[in-house]
């Protein structure tokens, strides 16, 4: 694991202050609004945090250490020996994001932890107190009794105050491995064993917690086993080797941090900075090659089924049908193409022959140099797909030719995949092994100049801020479920549940802008209800645009499904890089409202989605700039819309308005609006 000197270092504004406390068996910290404050202590040998907000308990004494394979665990017997504390406030600036400036103001806590007995070991607990949460690190420096280790459990407990109700998604290793579920509610007591970001609402519904990670850089990805009825404590549980081992490392080194996001209400949640304040600056040198575009992609219709990603009649990456798409996007004004299935691997049962791609050999009917150079003159470039089907040692001895040759052709973006339970070795698809494996391609790619988008990635912690090429990920139920889903596809919940869940940890490439929603148009016959179909009206799928946040944002339909489509101008028209988010309104998996400013202009965008109640808002368009006048281009559910029979009418009205406007915003049952607000000439 690698130590970094640089997090203790002192930013421009902070302030240093001497040793404090030392010997106590208690210390503690607050955020710079005096809110939230943590204690550290030692109880009976055993070192414990909590945490309160306003005096009120929300953690009561949590349990921290380590247990290891081949040594006593570091756990008892401990006394703190000293303390120190700092304060840190600087703005920074992102390259691309969900908002340009971000605040890093907090109060920092540092404890030295030793063990009494033999074998003396020691540690410093790091924490730091925001005033949107708090995150704390384990970090061990090099000593005598430490060197190499293999941690077997992380002893990190979350012990709640309140039977908070939490919205969460399964962790089923080693049945299953996968982030792709259906979110569900219930009481934290009940929990079995779930993921993060694990969003909590307390029982009075006045506070908001979430709980994450940040900063994971070579250790196991945390999950969180619950009580299952009996109390109220949530342990850290570590995605294990094949051998059950779960971090392997050598001294100096720290843990990434374990993040808890706080907020007064739902709306306070997004967007969630507090992971990335706990991740290292920006390492690249430049950033300028970095650019979030829209795109469009031979894929949905391997994933209906008109295509296929192998060879044959139907195979989707052949040479003309890359230029259709290539020209569709340059008439449109999207940045990309994605190409699925031009490379040599995906005959036969692609996921299980791992080891067959390659990721510099074309298809025969696939002219990759030809390809790349018509995009160019196109202004367009390709986003060149690599799926490994879990074949981590098969990608990684290719990589640095593929990246290579990629950059050759001027391509500057791929799209890698993992479709795979485990890892072709049997470790955890969320194991120390395949964190270090997802950051060496961020790095691989970022000395060729290639920007990443992560299908079955890691969770995000925050990588971004470390290295801006890592651009979007999935790591949730997209839109692809909508196609061939055994359970029919994503009910209309689904996207106002994803943004106070998984969207809270970062970018998601959700891949929106389906329009042929009950499939008729591309195959020739409505899906029913019980077939897999997309659950929204048409006007919901643009309203994902402003909704869910990525970087590279996908128009995901086939482009000739796009024809003769007004609402296809909000695609065209919408941002994708944003100055400024206002989170309006919202309830977790019943509707969002937001409003997003593009970055480096004047022009606003809203999304408003609800689940499958029809909803009527009453928006002040206080947001806008005062004195200003803006045209609203409003792309509504028409006459009668619902998703469930009649999902196409969309109404598009344009009105003059000013931040002194109120705008009512009539949803449908499984609706949604989008509104672009430009300045008046
Ligand atoms: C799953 C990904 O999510 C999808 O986008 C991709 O088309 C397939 N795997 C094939 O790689």
């Amino acid at each position: 694991m690698r130590y970094h000197p640089r997090a203790v270092a002192l930013g421009v504004a902070a302030s240093l202050a001497a040793s404090a406390a030392p010997l106590r068996g208690q210390v503690r910290v607050a955020s710079p609004d005096g809110r939230n404050q943590v204690t550290v202590e030692v109880q009976g040998g055993k070192l414990t945090y909590s945490l309160t907000r306003d005096g009120r308990a929300l953690f009561l004494p949590s349990l921290l250490g380590f247990e290891f394979r081949g040594a006593p665990p570091l756990r008892d017997g401990l006394r703190i020996s000293d303390s120190t504390r700092q304060s840190h406030d600087e703005w920074w600036t992102q390259p691309w994001g969900e908002v340009a400036r971000v605040r890093d103001h907090h109060n920092e806590l540092a404890v030295a932890v030793e063990e009494t007995a033999a074998p003396g070991r020691h540690f410093t607990l790091r924490v730091r107190a925001f005033d949107d949460g708090i995150g704390f690190r384990y970090e061990v420096p090099d000593q005598p009794g430490l060197g190499a280790f293999e941690i077997t459990d992380e002893l990190t407990e979350f012990a709640l105050a309140d039977n908070a109700k939490a919205w969460w998604i399964p962790s089923n290793w080693p049945r299953k491995d996968r982030s792709e579920e259906l979110f569900q509610s219930s009481p934290m007591a009940t929990l079995d064993s779930v993921q993060t970001p694990l969003t909590m609402e307390l029982t009075d519904g006045r506070t908001f917690m979430v709980i994450h990670e940040a900063d994971l850089e070579d250790y196991a990805r945390m999950f969180l086993r619950g009580p299952r009825m009996e109390g109220r404590t949530l342990h850290a549980a570590l995605a294990p080797w094949a051998d059950g081992v779960k971090v392997r490392g050598h001294t100096p080194f720290a843990t990434p941090w374990r993040t808890i996001q706080l907020a007064d209400k739902v709306t306070d949640l997004a967007p969630s900075l507090l992971g990335l304040n706990l991740n290292p600056p920006n390492v690249l040198a430049s950033t300028d090659w970095i650019h979030p575009m829209k795109y469009v992609g031979i894929w949905w219709g391997m994933h209906i089924g008109t295509m296929t990603w192998a060879s044959g009649p139907k195979h989707g990456a052949t040479t003309e049908n890359a230029k259709r798409y290539i020209d569709f996007a340059a008439a449109n004004g999207f940045g990309g193409v994605l190409v699925e299935g031009w490379n040599t691997g995906w005959d036969g049962d692609w996921i299980a022959n791992r080891n067959a791609f390659s990721f510099t050999q074309a298809y025969p009917d696939y002219d990759l140099p030809a390809v790349a150079a018509y995009a160019h003159r196109k202004g367009v470039r390709l986003i060149v797909h690599n799926e490994t089907s879990g074949g981590i040692q098969n990608y990684e001895r290719q990589m640095d030719s593929a990246f290579t040759l990629y950059h050759s052709l001027g391509l500057d973006a791929i799209k890698t995949g993992y479709v795979t339970d485990t890892t072709g070795e049997g470790h955890s698809h969320y194991s120390q092994y395949m964190v270090r494996h997802y950051r060496r391609v961020l790095e691989a790619a970022a000395r060729d100049g290639i920007m990443v988008d992560v299908h079955e990635p890691m969770h995000d912690t925050g990588e971004r801020r470390t290295y801006p090429n890592m651009m979007s990920r999935e790591g949730a139920r997209g839109q692809e479920y909508n196609a061939w889903s055994g359970d029919g596809g994503n009910p209309p919940e689904h996207e106002s549940i994803l943004f106070f869940t998984r969207l809270l940890d970062g970018p998601m490439d959700f891949t929106p802008g389906i329009f042929d929603i009950l499939r008729d148009r591309s195959t020739g016959h409505a899906q029913r209800l019980d077939e897999p179909r997309v659950r929204t009206t048409l006007a919901k799928q643009l309203a994902l645009y402003v909704v869910i946040y990525s970087p590279l944002q996908m128009a995901a339909d086939l482009p000739e499904n796009y024809e003769h489509q007004p609402g296809f101008q909000f695609i065209r028209d919408v941002a994708v890089d944003w100055d400024t988010t206002r989170v309006i309104d919202g309830r977790i998996g019943d509707y969002v409202v937001v409003a997003r400013r593009e970055r480096g202009g004047q022009t606003w965008f809203l999304g408003a989605i609800t689940d499958e109640q029809a909803r009527t808002f009453d928006v002040p368009l206080s947001f806008l700039a005062r004195g200003r006048r803006y045209v609203a281009d409003i792309y509504a559910d028409g006459p009668h819309a619902s998703w469930v029979d009649n999902p196409l009418p969309v109404t598009i009205t344009h009105r003059t308005v000013t931040a002194a406007t109120r705008l009512r915003l009539v949803l449908a049952p499984g609706g949604g609006q989008a509104i672009r607000f430009r300045p008046a000439r």
